[in-house]
């Protein structure tokens, strides 16, 4: 079964919270998208394997660590996980990016597959799938099962508010990948919204309503 991260840390927090209100305006939003997902990065990053290297200080030659080249790659699921791919980049800026297109049938709520960019050598990364909004989780299941298809083996999941449907599709579509959120919601209205949420994520992201 795949672990669920639950990144309660007072900044995500106080972040998420901001975002959450509905003043909050397009330019605010998405920084603080970019702030968060940057944050959970730090955490999403914890177990990227290291090696020892020896280097000169200004004092002596010491043995020291640096991370052992391990391959990664983000890959948004389109339009809104594109505003968390800055963040992570910061952190881990030799990182490929990957693109995964998808909307959601605003009568269906089926996800419906657009476009698909990944890097060539897909297989031998670690992924990181990125989509601000887990709601019915229908769109990061079939994402995560069109990355499958490709040869990757390795990904994660890093969202930032989560519908209790949204986890529970996931976990069992996809018991190997493990979940980072930084906040579980109530439920899922009539509208496959999540309640209390923040809105239709890609809209306040890019002003489009
Ligand atoms: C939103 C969100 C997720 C999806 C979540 O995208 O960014 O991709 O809905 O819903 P689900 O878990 O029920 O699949 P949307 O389909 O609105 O597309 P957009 O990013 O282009 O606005
Ligand atoms: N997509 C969003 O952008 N927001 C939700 O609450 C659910 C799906």
């Amino acid at each position: 079964m795949s672990t669920l991260h639950v990144m309660d840390h007072p900044l995500i927090q106080h972040k998420v919270s901001l975002m959450r209100d509905r003043e909050t305006g397009t330019k605010d939003f998405r920084e603080l998208l970019e702030e968060i997902s940057m944050l959970m990065a730090y955490e999403v990053t914890r177990d990227l394997p290291l090696k020892e290297v020896e280097i000169e200080t200004p004092v002596c030659r010491a043995k020291t660590k640096v991370i052992s080249g391990k391959k990664l790659a983000v890959v948004p699921i389109l339009r809104a996980g594109l505003g968390m791919v800055d963040g992570i980049m910061n952190l881990v800026p030799a990182a490929k990016i990957g693109h995964i297109g998808l909307y959601r049938d605003p009568d269906t709520l089926e996800p419906v597959e657009y476009y698909c960019k990944l890097p060539a050598d897909v297989e031998e990364r670690d992924l990181i799938v990125v989509d601000p909004m887990l709601a019915t989780g229908g769109s990061a299941s079939a994402a995560i099962s069109f990355i499958k298809r490709r040869g990757c083996k390795s990904i994660k999941l890093e969202c930032l508010i989560a519908a209790p449907e949204g986890i529970e599709r996931v976990q069992k579509d996809h018991p190997d990948v493990d979940i980072f959120v930084a906040a579980v919601d109530e439920r899922l209205n009539d509208h496959g919204y999540i309640v209390p949420g923040l809105g239709d994520a890609g809209d306040r992201l890019f002003g489009t309503k």
